[in-house]
């Protein structure tokens, strides 16, 4: 094991954010749950498949993260709270009370409706590049496609998307400007109370006119039966908007690059459409959306392959690792579209199972089927080591652009 993973040291390189999975294996093989530093926070990072799972479901790692010693106050400060506060960042039984309400909204054979309107989208999107022979595959078509489907989805005015979308690119790609670490968190912190008055504002809005948006039905099912106040109605709103986008850009951005570094791959799954579906999981294993790790609390002392966490200690559950322990995944660092699917951890697992699986796939196949039948000359613009990448310090693993030609 490298210097960079040991404990107390800082993992959050560019290096690391541009490859981290040999620091993964390292971690996997030497130090499966490894101490390590970050700008913001010390944590636990857990590795392997197996403790991953586990970790996921451990009643004993909790998701408040705003319980008993307010870690997220404390690492993001307190505008972050308003909107975090959320069902991804709660336990059972708050989780399953904010949960319900909005799992009806997202049954499979609603999402299946939409399918018809995300192929517009996508093809609205390929015929304004589609002409240039160029493109900025991020800024064109990996951030408008699922940022559209999400606010049309949740019923924001077609006129306040690019609105929306600015105050949620500051978030997303903070980090990356040459402002001081203080510009730039006040720079997020703005973006959060905008977004944050602005979603307050827009519930208020459907409650007096509501219309046939997904604001409208949670406002109508909320004043029926009282399950939510009004400002968990507002932190929802920020979670499906965040995650209904933010992941599912960064993850067709990711896929897209590395099926550009995987030519045969991208050719097979050319010439043989039909790979799609399990294309989409095997990418999604390759090389996931996901921050390093999703946070948890340890509500008491618990032990991970005999290392004794603290009780109190931010724990990590290190995702992309998992989905690349060669226990459970044969020649885990290849690409191979046609890996027969497997069951990896990319959309989470046990209560908090991501709730947009059925939109993200869908999104996904869409957007990776049309890309391939109508820019059959697709390729990188930029050599593969200069694409530039969200910091390693973002919350996301993304990328900031993905220059292509066609
Ligand atoms: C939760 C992944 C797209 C909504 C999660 C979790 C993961 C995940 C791993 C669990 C996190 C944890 O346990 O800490 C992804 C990926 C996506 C994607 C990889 C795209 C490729 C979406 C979309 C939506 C969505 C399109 C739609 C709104 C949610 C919500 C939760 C969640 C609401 C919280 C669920 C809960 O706490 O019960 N997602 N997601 N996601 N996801 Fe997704």
């Amino acid at each position: 094991m490298t210097d960079s993973v040991v404990p107390g040291s800082d993992i959050y390189t560019d290096e690391f954010a541009a490859d981290p999975y040999p620091t993964f294996a390292r971690m996997r093989a030497d130090r499966p749950v490894c101490p390590v530093s970050s700008p913001r926070f010390d944590s636990y990072l857990i590795t392997r498949f197996d403790d991953v799972r586990a970790a996921l479901t451990d009643a004993r790692l909790s998701k408040d993260l705003y319980g008993p010693g307010q870690h997220y106050l404390r690492i993001f400060g307190p505008n972050s709270e308003g909107l975090n506060k959320n069902m991804l960042n709660s336990d059972p039984p708050e989780h399953t009370r904010l949960r319900r309400i909005v799992s009806q909204a997202f049954a499979p054979r609603r999402i299946e409706a939409l399918r018809p309107r995300v192929a517009r989208i996508v093809d609205d999107l390929l015929d304004r590049v589609v002409v240039r022979g160029r493109a900025e595959l991020m800024r064109d078509f990996a951030i408008p496609l699922p940022m559209t489907v999400i606010c049309e989805l949740l019923g924001i005015p077609a006129a306040e998307h690019g609105q929306v979308l600015g105050w949620t690119q500051v978030i997303r790609t903070s980090g990356s400007s040459r402002r001081s670490p203080e510009e730039e968190r006040a720079a997020v912190q703005e973006a959060q109370l905008r977004l944050h008055h602005y979603l307050a504002d827009l519930v208020r809005a459907k409650r007096a006119r509501p219309a046939d948006d997904m604001i409208s039905a949670l406002v109508e099912a909320c004043d029926r039966d009282g399950t939510l106040a009004e400002p968990e109605l507002v932190t929802t709103t920020f979670l499906l908007l965040f995650a209904g986008h933010q992941t599912t850009a960064d993850f067709l951005g990711n896929a897209v690059l590395a099926l550009l570094a995987h030519p045969d791959q991208l050719e097979l799954l050319r010439v043989t459409p039909r790979l799609l579906p399990s294309a989409i999981e095997e990418l999604l294993r390759f090389d996931g959306p996901l921050p390093v790790a999703s946070p948890r609390i340890a509500t008491e002392d618990v032990e991970y392959q005999g290392v004794c966490i603290p009780s109190g200690s931010v724990v990590g559950v290190v995702i992309n690792s998992a989905n690349h322990d060669p226990e459970h995944f044969a020649d885990p660092d290849r690409l191979d579209v046609r890996r027969v699917r497997g069951p990896h951890l990319g959309f989470g697992y046990g209560v908090h199972y991501c709730l947009g699986v059925s939109l993200a796939r869908m999104e996904a196949q869409i957007a990776l089927g049309a890309l391939l039948r109508r820019l059959p000359g697709l390729r990188l613009a930029v050599p593969l080591a200069e694409v530039r990448r969200l910091p390693a310090a973002s919350p996301f693993r993304g990328l900031l652009e993905l220059p292509v030609t066609f």
